[in-house]
């Protein structure tokens, strides 16, 4: 047996990175040859190493897309096997839910070739400074601290080759498994879109270079948003200058857009009388209607992005009063 390991992560604002070093420095103390890959930077690739281990920050109760695409296209050399952890956010600590990210990525390795023999979740403070103020620095530090000792003991099973497989029940599956789903489809697109640049913004570009999904654009010298968005969170709390902020006007215009489109969805349910036509008379206009209702808003918030009032009344909102994150592994992104 070779001695050779893989250690893939992908991070947002640090933690995961941090956790991954963990884990790495740990495997190494114990003669193992360890490399580490960034899932968002490198190449889908599983090499002939013998252990492979995967980690990556919850989002919506799931992984992020960039990691279930770097998956798909991973081919898992003869015999290898493979640990899981999820790495999720909390304010003081306490363990989270691991929701389906867990169960679907070790069936996802698994068809992929890889033996899963370990899947397990921490916790390091959150950082969804959107709509949530970050612990403060001397509690994220405990949290820090007391998340980094789990990981090391977690590493130590994954070392002894212990078998440690979280299950969820059937049902948590199916209605965790529709959450992710919204928030895989639309949630973290609208997410992106909910950003926006106020005064402090100097043109830099540090967001657009470092967006692991290249979600931004520099128009005119302000960074703008598209469909992309993973919703790492990684722009919000990296920009130098905090000027980065969730627009409550742009929350506003987007859930006018996604509310309006039941009215002409019920008016052609109700114009069909054959039940199950009805349904699907409704069902098709309200996905054509939101689409269009929030691809309109979208342009009329480009352009009052382009105006000095418009940016003006855009650029307040819950995230101006909150504390910025940055975990442990900071440093992210290719202006590192
Ligand atoms: C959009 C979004 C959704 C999140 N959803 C979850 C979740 O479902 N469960 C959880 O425990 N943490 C959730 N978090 C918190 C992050 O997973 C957590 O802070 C993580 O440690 C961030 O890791 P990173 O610094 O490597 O990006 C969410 C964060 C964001 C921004
Ligand atoms: S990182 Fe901040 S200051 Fe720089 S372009 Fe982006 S929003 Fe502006
Ligand atoms: S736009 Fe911001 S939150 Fe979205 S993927 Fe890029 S860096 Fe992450």
């Amino acid at each position: 047996m070779n001695q050779d390991a893989v250690v893939h992560y992908f991070t947002g604002t640090g933690n995961t990175r941090h956790a991954a070093r963990i884990a790495a420095e740990r495997l190494r103390a114990a003669g193992w040859t360890v490399s580490e890959r960034p899932m968002d930077r490198c190449p889908p690739e599983a090499g002939t190493a013998e252990l492979h281990w995967f980690l990556y920050p919850m989002y919506g109760f799931g992984a992020p897309a960039l990691v279930t695409r770097y998956l798909s296209a991973l081919s898992a050399p003869p015999g290898a096997r493979a640990a899981v952890l999820a790495v999720g956010g909390s304010m003081r600590g306490e363990p989270g839910d691991e929701g389906v990210s867990l169960h679907r990525l070790s069936s996802l390795l698994r068809k992929r070739g890889f033996t899963v023999f370990y899947t397990n979740l921490v916790s390091y403070p959150i950082n969804w400074t959107q709509f949530f103020n970050p612990p403060t620095p001397a509690e994220s530090a405990r949290i820090c601290e007391q998340t980094d000792e789990r990981v090391r003991r977690i590493a130590d099973a994954v070392l002894r080759g212990e078998t440690h497989l979280r299950k969820r029940s059937r049902r948590a599956r199916a209605g965790l498994g529709l959450i992710y789903l919204a928030y895989r489809s639309l949630g973290r697109r609208l997410l992106g879109k909910l950003f926006t640049a106020d005064d402090r913004c100097d043109g830099c570009s540090a967001c657009a270079r470092r967006c692991p999904a290249s979600a931004i654009a520099m128009r005119h010298g302000r960074p703008a948003w598209d469909w992309r968005c993973e919703g790492c969170m990684r722009c919000i709390n990296a920009c130098p200058r905090e000027a980065i902020q969730s627009s409550s006007a742009r929350m506003l215009v987007f859930a006018a857009a996604g509310l309006l489109p039941f009215w002409p969805a019920l008016a052609a349910g109700r114009a069909v009388s054959a039940p199950v036509l009805s349904l699907l008379a409704g069902t098709g206009v309200f996905l054509a209607a939101t689409g269009l209702f929030l691809l309109a808003a979208d342009r009329l918030l480009a352009f009052a992005g382009t105006r000095p009032a418009g940016r003006r009344l855009l650029a307040p909102g819950p995230s101006r009063r909150f504390r910025r994150y940055r975990g442990p592994g900071d440093g992210v992104g290719p202006s590192e």
